[in-house]
């Protein structure tokens, strides 16, 4: 869910519904707001996008306030409809909160309000929390962040909260525990959101909230405390890009900005981390060298996209250091007791830093004395803040959904960690190595080439609007690409999509095989380990024998793949392990455009969030 908070001179309607547009990204099932009038509290709330909200705010304007409080909902506890829209009210209609997260205990929290009167309307876990700060905060004169605290002290689970009461003028607090929240500083008014992006046309200066804090937030004053009211120490920082980067500039949909932005994006991730006697510097792995030696296994934990990108890493770290690495699901990871010590090196991926099933798993990692490395693109952003070392990948703010140039950007990460082991543990370090390198400084000038060539498959997806499924098939880190492939597909055009490894398909998914049914085959580069290339090539026989419609994505110059490609994708040639750099853009065209033709909205795939902060 996103949230937004304002106390300042401006409208607090135009400020909340502003930055609620930069985080609809966060959820998109309902939409709410409050804002505190003349001593009382006016609120709307709209199930459906930001949009619908606006609408009904147009029709209906409210009084003009400059203190308020806003959400947009990614649906856990309740359908996503107008009574379960935050933000909640309790019976009186004096406290408003919005919330993101869980609170776990909420059934035994709403039994006791009950017995004691209280009239609760919805089904979410949230409304307990406008009841409860409604009893502990009885009238005017009161402290509304002590309230907070007191309400904190009482939750499990995890939350983001925001609050304002009538009664206390020009006050808005905040509350969190695991779920995001970060205050944004301006002159004569204060801003609490979920990300930056809410408040970045307003001010770049930020406080990055800890764990179990709350804060209370005037025009002129931010303070913060733990839940227990002893003031705590926070982080001030400057947020490095400026409004244009939230924006589409000119682009129909963010994605296809994302898509465009990769080799800028590619070429960020590798900046200055290339020394110029060509070894690899990366100052911010914080983690000793002795350490590193030390490792004798890495666990590679994600989440969705970040997790394929864990996938190809898998190959990197074995090929080139030698050290064992296993990649797991974080839903998965710690359920299952896990074999961790201090010599294990765990590295987290994720794009916002904040997916709470791998935060969990990091912490997990943690109390298990591993070392964790976390590859994040967020600044600010919880995991970071937890981890041993962060490797930002600086792609950017990433707006759709549906994750594009923060996964190349993970890739190019995991690549940049896996040399750097090599480089501290000196195995395998020599020519290959350097030339890895070399070729890695070249990957942001391979992917602007693949951009220049998709009219193709841009027409090929609009072609096959229509079709039923779509199978992906790879070998080698061409399997995790045809796994990133299918996933687009199902994120954005809702269609029935699979990745399998080629190999694997004779042992029981050749059976969906019909005639005409599309299948993208990831062909492997024919140099190097070409007897992998000579595989795919029997295999891409195999299915076309059997009716499938072959679409072929090969490296230039492989001319043994001609005979059977029913479409025939050009991608350029790159060493073996990078391949995927140039591989998943093709996939991630596709999946946009046939979803685009379907006419489905690409930045905001129904039923998903780009942030899921529960478990
Ligand atoms: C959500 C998004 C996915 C993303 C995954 C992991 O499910 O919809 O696109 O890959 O979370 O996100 P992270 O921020 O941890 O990389």
């Amino acid at each position: 869910c996103g949230i937004v908070g304002y106390v300042g001179a401006q409208s607090a309607l135009d400020v909340v519904i502003g930055g609620l547009r930069r985080l609809e990204y966060r959820g998109y099932d309902s939409a709410g707001v409050a804002v505190l009038v003349d001593g009382a509290l006016v609120s709307e709330k709209r199930a459906g996008k930001l949009a619908n909200l606006v609408d009904a705010l147009t029709q209906s304007p409210l009084p003009v306030g400059t203190c308020g409080i806003g959400h947009t909902r990614w649906a856990t506890h309740g359908a996503p409809n107008d009574v379960n829209a935050h933000p909640h009210l309790d019976n009186a209609g004096r406290v408003a909160v919005v919330h993101n997260g869980i609170i776990e205990n909420f059934a035994a929290l709403r039994a006791e309000l009950t017995e004691r009167g209280h009239k609760l309307a919805s089904e979410t876990d949230t409304e307990v929390v406008a009841h409860l700060l409604a009893e502990e905060f009885p009238g005017a004169g009161q402290d509304l962040a002590e309230a907070m605290r007191r309400v904190c002290r009482r939750l499990e689970g995890a939350f983001t909260l925001v609050a304002t009461h009538a009664d206390a003028p020009d006050v808005v607090v905040g509350a969190r525990r695991n779920s995001p929240l970060v205050v944004g500083r301006g002159v004569g008014e204060n801003f609490l959101a979920s990300d930056v992006a809410a408040f970045i046309e307003h001010t770049r200066e930020a406080i990055e909230l800890g764990q179990d804090q709350v804060v209370e937030l005037r025009r002129d004053s931010v303070t913060v405390t733990d839940f227990h009211g002893a003031p705590a120490a926070f982080r001030e920082y400057h947020v490095d890009w400026d409004v244009s980067a939230a924006e589409k500039d000119g682009y129909d949909y963010f994605m296809l900005k994302e898509i465009a932005e990769q080799p800028k994006a590619v070429g960020d991730t590798l900046l200055g981390r290339i020394g110029t006697d060509g070894r690899l510097v990366l100052d911010e792995v914080r983690i000793a060298d002795e350490v590193l030696r030390e490792i004798d296994k890495v666990v590679i934990i994600a989440c969705g996209t970040s997790f394929h990108a864990g996938l190809i890493a898998k190959y990197a770290i074995e090929h080139w250091t030698r050290v064992p690495c296993e990649v797991e699901l974080a839903s998965e990871f710690r359920y299952r007791d896990p074999i961790l010590d201090r010599q294990t090196l765990v590295v987290t991926i994720s794009q916002s830093g904040e997916t709470m099933d791998t935060l969990m798993a990091q912490r997990h990692a943690r109390e298990q004395g591993a070392k964790v490395l976390v590859i994040c693109n967020t600044n600010g952003s919880t995991m970071p803040r937890e981890a041993d070392a962060v490797l930002y990948t600086h792609a950017g703010p990433e707006v759709a959904v549906a994750s594009t140039k923060a996964f190349l950007t993970q890739l190019v990460a995991c690549y940049l960690v896996a040399l750097y082991l090599g480089q501290v543990r000196g195995t395998k370090w020599g020519d290959e190595i350097t030339e890895v390198i070399e070729q890695l400084a070249a990957m942001p000038e391979m992917v602007d080439k693949v951009l220049d060539t998709m009219e193709p498959v841009r027409e090929l997806a609009r072609s096959l609007k229509d079709a039923g499924s779509v199978l992906f098939l790879g070998r080698h880190v061409g399997y995790p690409v045809a796994l990133e492939g299918a996933l687009k597909l199902k994120e954005l055009a809702y269609m029935h999509a699979e990745g399998f490894a080629a190999g694997e398909l004779k042992h029981g998914p050749i059976a969906l095989i019909e005639e005409g049914l599309p299948v993208v085959v990831v062909v492997p580069s024919p140099r190097g380990r070409s007897v992998l290339h000579d595989k795919i090539v029997s295999n891409i026989q195999e299915i076309r024998a059997r009716g499938a419609r072959t679409i072929v994505i090969a490296e230039e110059g492989d001319e043994a793949v001609v005979p059977y490609a029913d479409h025939l994708v050009r991608i350029p040639a790159t060493p073996v392990l990078l391949q995927p750099l140039v591989s998943t853009v093709p996939l991630q065209v596709f999946a946009c455009e046939l979803a685009t033709a379907k006419g489905h909205e690409v930045d905001q795939p129904r039923n998903l969030a780009k942030s899921v902060t529960v478990e």
